[in-house]
């Protein structure tokens, strides 16, 4: 099999479904974030990681504290040869045996881990069923040495059972309660305490809805549920006390310190191989059981049946859409990685290495959830009315929710309330399903609208907050949540923030045509007009637009300070938007090549802050380079790509868009750290002493927006009302491009041919053998497959 991206590291495999790992040590931990929507884990390539049920932060299983260079809490299983005494673990972590080989598959809803030590060749897969609250750990061993060997087998992790992390831990260990149930080789784990108030507002008062389980599928030998004694006083997970000891200590009940290990021995004759199945899981009371779902998925023929599932469960979201171009980079993140870190991570997961989530963002999901469309569009759905519920009956919503009973901070953000109107706007593009704008929906403090209303309640509250000069204001912050001091007295301005309600405006008022709203309608189109005057009046710099004013009136983004000159989101929405002329978009997209794309991506601002400003926020008190602060914020840096494809600047778009593709950075993860197979949040910008660096993978919202632009603005097919538009913007070598994919119904396998040598326009399009006028693929609806051809 052909190896792609291959490096010191590791390599994707031919199709791109698995990604490599050849060595414990990674530059940073290189994780998996698997979830199946419920329950979830995430795993590194030495074996650390956590799980949890529907968030890691209020509802954690199992316990870890992030710590990327000691990557030392996991779940682990421990393999003893019982005539030496040697043992070793499964995962390089805890013990750190020399290994004669070490590779760690990360796929698609599971990882791999395969290795060698001491003639055992093992293999330790793991997932989670994708229809229940449990994790599987399938063990493979076999005796690749020429003598017989008894070997025991032993797990251990820790129980958290409820919010995370729980620093006071000799205060919480005093509520967790375990005991070892025989006929289900299992311990169970409740705990009497979980973070919520009761019904009356009494503080610690009540218990943890769920029942734990941890279970094995061979004879139970011995077993543990306490820290110290399967630890020792003063060791730790590389060298616990119970690898010395024959056998585990039975420790269960109230009085220790809960975790859960369980122990069963096995003799191999040479060659001969055994699988010893594992179980995570938890069971919400009253509604599942601990010991029947124990059972029911720790054997070695459920497991296997739970894995063959997990393909189906995948293929439903990854591969219903298929790109194939001359960039392998492309393909793979677009066909596979791209869509699973958006949906496995940040919709389902909400947890990762870098930033443990307990809740939906308002702006974050929405976005995200765009990955849905061209797959399963119902998700979508789901998700643009479960936002639509956090929002108030004045207009404005929650920054934040707990995904779990609900709550959050209701800000003065400026921006999060539009999204909503967005995202609705892909999705009608998507699916013409109009029906979603009668569906009513509670808001979160009184009454009820349809989700029309919802949307016009947002535009209305954006209305209110406007400058005298016509700019609308900041507030606590627009998309860029660093701005945080900028304008939260509700005197300063967004330039951006102007930019992106002209695209909502646009968007909103033939809808509100189709709904004989004409009043509104025609409110949306005056504030769209005197918006672009007002942002072409106050806004332009010279070479490029401001970013912002604050409540004292000082520019932000301009030529006229010493840092933060030049912010990226205005210039590349004003392009986005239409708010530009043709000679401003021209100038300020110069601009952007100019001062903000660099080796690794665009930049969010250039210069970097390298002195705090109080009157500017938080994003000015990161070190210079890292994060929103001047570095490539991945996020953003994916509209720097539209932009491009709008301006049909080819070259550039490409360019913005190749730099921040995480496996083109496989030549040198020696610096940039991250994993080459995810998107990361951000990489370092020039003044970072570690230029090009990336952090913050997983969990980022740049996931999603890499596969759109990739889609819709690089190989520019895009669905609009009247059907699949085609509108390459693609670099002038590539002689031909495909992509398959569904569209409301039917499924559209698209050749596009390039024989001129040309990088953006359409010579003709044919679907079926017969030519069509113009580049929009009309909608057949009807079940089958449409081949198109188009010639550039
Ligand atoms: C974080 C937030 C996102 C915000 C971005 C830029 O990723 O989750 O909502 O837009 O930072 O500040």
């Amino acid at each position: 099999m052909k190896r792609l991206f291959q490096s010191d590291y590791g390599y994707f495999t031919e199709d791109g479904r698995e990604y490599v790992i050849t060595t414990h040590n990674t530059p940073k931990p290189w994780c998996n974030v698997i979830s199946n929507g419920d329950y979830g884990l995430m795993v590194s390539q030495t074996g650390g990681g956590y799980s949890w049920r529907g968030n890691a932060g209020q509802n954690r299983i199992t316990r870890a504290f992030q710590d990327l260079i000691k990557d030392n809490w996991g779940k682990y299983i421990y393999i003893r040869d019982l005539d030496s005494g040697k043992y070793w673990s499964a995962t390089w972590k805890p013990v750190e045996a020399e290994y004669e080989y070490y590779r760690v598959r990360h796929g698609i809803g599971y990882t791999c881990f395969e290795q060698k030590v001491d003639g055992i060749a093992s293999r330790l897969t793991l997932f989670v069923a994708p229809y229940a609250p449990v994790e599987i750990m399938k063990l493979e061993l076999c005796n690749e040495s020429e003598k017989s060997r008894r070997l025991d087998v032993t797990s251990y992790f820790e129980w958290i059972l409820g919010f995370a992390p729980d620093d006071h831990r000799e205060f919480h260990k005093l509520f967790i309660d375990t005991r070892f149930c025989p006929e289900a080789n299992a311990l169970l784990a409740d705990k009497h305490l979980w973070g919520f108030p009761d019904e009356k507002g009494r503080h610690n008062n009540v218990s943890w809805d769920y029942t734990a389980f941890h279970a094995v599928s061979e004879n139970v030998k011995s077993y543990d549920a306490d820290k110290e004694s399967f630890i020792g006083m003063y060791r730790d997970e590389r060298s616990p006390v119970a690898m010395e000891l024959a056998e585990l200590a039975r420790n269960t009940g109230r009085f220790g310190d809960g975790a859960a290990a369980l122990q069963t021995e096995i003799t191999l004759g040479a060659s001969d191989s055994r699988t010893v199945i594992f179980t995570i899981g938890a069971a919400q009371k009253g509604k599942e059981d601990a010991i029947e779902l124990a059972t029911k998925y720790t054997s070695k023929e459920a497991a296997e049946k739970a894995f063959e599932e997990l393909g189906h469960f995948w293929a439903k979201f990854i591969d219903s859409e298929r790109v194939k171009t001359p960039d392998p980079a492309m393909d793979i993140m677009t066909n596979i990685w791209l869509k699973y870190q958006a949906i496995s991570c940040r919709l389902w997961g909400k947890s990762a290495y870098y930033q443990v989530s307990a809740g939906y963002g308002f702006r974050d999901q929405l976005q995200d959830c765009q990955i849905f469309l061209s797959s399963e569009p119902d998700y979508a759905r789901k998700q643009i009315l479960m936002h639509a519920a956090q929002q108030f009956n004045e207009g404005d919503v929650l920054h934040w929710w707990f995904t779990i009973r609900g709550g959050g901070p209701r800000t003065k953000c400026s921006d999060d309330l539009l999204w909503l109107p967005f995202i609705l706007d892909a999705y009608l593009k998507e699916t013409k399903d109009f029906k979603i704008l009668d569906e009513r929906v509670p808001y979160l403090d009184t009454g009820e609208d349809d989700l029309y209303g919802h949307c016009k309640r947002a535009i209305e509250k954006t209305f209110l907050r406007f400058s005298p000069r016509g700019i609308p204001l900041i507030g606590d912050h627009d998309w860029n949540d660093g701005l945080s001091a900028v304008g939260n007295e509700w005197k300063g301005e967004s330039f951006w923030l102007a930019e992106f309600f002209y695209v909502v405006l646009k968007n909103f008022a033939p809808l509100a045509d189709m709904r004989g709203d004409d009043a509104f309608a025609a409110k949306c189109r005056i504030v769209m007009d005197s918006m672009k005057d007002a942002v072409n009046r106050h806004g332009w710099d010279g070479e490029w637009y401001l970013q912002a004013t604050t409540d004292e009136g000082e520019e932000v983004g301009s030529s006229r300070n010493e840092e933060g000159r030049i912010f990226l989101n205005p210039q590349v929405w004003a392009v986005i938007s239409g708010i530009a002329d043709e000679e401003r978009a021209r100038k300020c997209m110069d601009s952007v090549t100019k001062y903000l794309l660099k080796d690794y991506g665009a930049l969010l601002l250039y210069p970097a802050y390298t002195r705090v400003r109080r009157d500017i926020g938080y994003i000015t008190r990161y070190a210079p380079g890292l994060r929103e602060n001047g570095g490539v914020y991945t996020h953003a840096a994916t509209w720097a790509v539209w932009a491009y494809a709008l301006m049909g600047d080819a070259k550039r778009a490409y360019e913005a868009y190749r730099r921040i593709c995480p496996p083109n950075r496989s030549g040198n993860l020696k610096s940039y750290m991250a994993e080459p197979y995810v998107t990361p949040g951000n990489s370092d910008g020039p003044v970072s002493p570690y230029y090009g660096r990336g952090g913050w993978t997983w969990y980022t919202g740049s996931a999603q927006w890499l596969h759109n632009v990739a889609v819709n603005w690089i190989l520019g097919v895009r669905a609009t009302f009247e059907g699949l538009e085609v509108s390459p913007c693609i670099p002038p070598e590539w002689k031909e491009y495909s992509i398959w994919r569904k569209f409301r119904g039917a499924t559209y396998s698209i050749t596009v041919k390039n024989p001129n040598s040309k990088s953006t326009g359409v010579t003709s399009i044919s679907v079926d053998g017969k030519r069509i006028n113009g580049n929009i693929i009309p909608d057949f609806g009807d079940n089958s497959v449409h081949e198109v051809e188009v010639i550039m």
